[in-house]
């Protein structure tokens, strides 16, 4: 298991994109004088763009949907950024984002739309910063690599970092989803480029893609607390993607294989992490 829950001073791995997508902008512009760097969020990339504004001394707006917690709008907004609330969903953000890209404002998305693939492909390259580490890891310890890789996938950049890494290899890759989101399942359902509510275009690099019940995260969550590890809903989601598949009789992952989970997130809503674990993070 990888833990991401303290990365650089956040809780969440989503500052190894926006370091990299941020410096990578910023020299393809040939100047860095100071501009407003802006990200549509559905919490932990907007608050690492934030952190990477205030690092650099650069304002940051950051576009949040209207249901997201107030913690998450929090973090960001301790990072020194104005957060905007938008009136809809994160499709909205991003799009609204997406439109004040501009001499003196800098958009920062994880997210490609027609047009703008650069700044995401780099996001996913400093997501790769993960994988050398586990390699490093087991190298040091003489152990082999894993033969069965769990990755979340929200708008599929971190997707990509795995597929690229273990890519060729042997290693079965399993994509999860939110039941509620599940945009890759339904590509690979269809055969191809598929939208589902909100235009999350993706494409898979995987063999297998699960959704998985919020109940399922939770419980994970559980289960990763009682083994002393603090994980968010999506950092959990990875074993309860595994436990899901396992249990579904497949054969994999089963004993023989190696299993790499990344928690890619720790207690990034605390009063949530109260209420599902009974503990406080
Ligand atoms: C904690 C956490 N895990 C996993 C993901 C999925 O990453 P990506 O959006 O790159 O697919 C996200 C981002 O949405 C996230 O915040």
């Amino acid at each position: 298991m990888k833990d991401e829950s303290a990365r650089l001073g956040l809780p969440s791995y989503k500052v190894l994109g926006a370091s990299w997508a941020v410096q990578r902008a910023v020299a393809a512009l040939g100047d860095d004088r100071p501009r407003t760097l802006v990200a549509a969020t559905d919490g932990n990339h907007g608050r690492a763009v934030a952190h990477m504004a205030r690092l650099r001394g650069w304002p940051a707006r950051i576009y949040v949907p209207d249901d997201m917690v107030p913690a998450r709008r929090e973090g960001i907004a301790a990072e020194g950024a104005e957060v905007v609330v938008v009136d809809g969903g994160y499709d909205d953000a991003v799009d609204l984002a997406a439109a004040q890209a501009g001499e003196d404002t800098l958009v920062i998305s994880d997210t490609a739309y027609e047009g703008y693939v650069d700044v995401p492909r780099w996001v996913s390259e400093g997501y790769s910063t993960i994988f050398w580490e586990i390699e490093d890891e087991l190298a040091a310890r003489d152990l082999p690599g894993p033969t069965a890789v769990a990755v979340q996938i929200g708008v599929g950049a971190l997707a990509a970092a795995v597929v690229r890494h273990h890519r060729p290899g042997p290693a079965l890759l399993v994509g999860v989803e939110p039941e509620g989101a599940d945009c890759v399942l339904a590509s690979v359902a269809a055969g191809g480029l598929v939208e589902v509510p909100g235009p999350h275009l993706v494409e898979s690099g995987a063999d297998l893609v699960v959704a998985v019940p919020d109940s399922a995260a939770r419980a994970a969550m559980r289960d990763l607390a009682a083994a002393g590890v603090v994980a968010g809903e999506s950092g959990a989601a990875g074993l309860a993607g595994m436990t899901a598949l396992a249990a579904a009789g497949t054969g994999r992952p089963g004993p023989g294989d190696r299993v790499l989970l990344i928690v890619t997130e720790g207690a990034t809503d605390p009063a949530a992490y109260r209420e599902i674990v009974g503990a406080a993070a």
